[in-house]
């Protein structure tokens, strides 16, 4: 990858049907196997990123709990500062280190509720968090690896932007459908399939009647 240098590895859990939450925001697709399975990978990556809208409506901690291993670095990409002040990542940020990615937009209230918190926060783009130079900044900090883990919004970014070099899609056997729900890639999506990433299938790992599919971008 050209012009930023962690590793980027994009992990979610779809349905067969390509959903990543229902449209009342139930996304509980992994399975106890699948679990462990993205915990250990957690443990071996600097940095998990996710975006606001999964803090909001997950509530994550996004820590290392069914392995034994380090807690890596969380990046919330949050553009106006909003995340809420009760959420698991601002809650336990005196124990796992945190960074919270905003833009210039963020209200000078919504920054100073932030800096209440042990936490770094990384000014990166005019309106929205500008991710080429958020990367450049981790790699400054010597990070390396950064595991992105949603969601649809995010995913999309991430791939629209070619930010990305490998993707780690859990297959779930579950159907959801309706327009209302969550997919993988959210945003406008490409025209053609010819503006797609080529990518290559490395591995396939079925635990059970999951399936895990590992794909790196050529
Ligand atoms: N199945 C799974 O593995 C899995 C994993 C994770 C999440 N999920 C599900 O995904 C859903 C949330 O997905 P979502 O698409 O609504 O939201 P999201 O991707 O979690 O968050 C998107 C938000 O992040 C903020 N953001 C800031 N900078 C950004 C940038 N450069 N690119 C993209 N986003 C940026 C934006 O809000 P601001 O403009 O306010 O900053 C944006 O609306 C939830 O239902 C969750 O349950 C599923």
């Amino acid at each position: 990858m050209e012009n930023y240098s962690p590793r980027v590895i994009l992990s979610t859990a779809i349905s067969i049907d390509g959903k990543i939450a229902t449209k009342t925001n139930d996304s509980k697709l992994s399975s106890k196997d699948d679990i462990q399975r993205l915990h250990k990978l957690r443990s071996k990556v600097d940095a998990i990123l996710v975006g606001k809208n999964t803090v909001s409506r997950d509530d994550p901690l996004l820590t290392v709990r069914y392995t034994k291993g380090k807690n890596p670095i969380r990046i919330i990409l949050d553009s106006k500062g909003t995340i809420p002040k009760k959420s698991k990542i601002l809650q336990s940020s005196d124990k796992i280190p945190t960074i919270i990615a905003v833009s210039k937009k963020t209200p000078k209230k919504n920054l100073e509720k932030l800096q209440k918190f042990p936490i770094e926060i990384i000014t990166v783009g005019k309106d929205t968090v500008n991710l080429k130079l958020l990367l450049k900044k981790l790699s400054k900090k010597k990070i390396k690896t950064v595991l992105v883990e949603g969601g649809g919004t995010v995913n999309w970014e991430f791939v629209k932007q070619g930010l990305f070099d490998e993707m780690i899609i859990t297959v779930s056997p579950f159907l959801i459908g309706g327009k209302d729900a969550v997919p993988y890639l959210n945003g406008t999506g490409f025209s053609k399939i010819s503006n797609s990433p080529n990518l290559r299938l490395k591995s396939v790992k079925r635990l059970k009647n999951h399936l895990v599919l590992h794909y790196e971008k050529l």
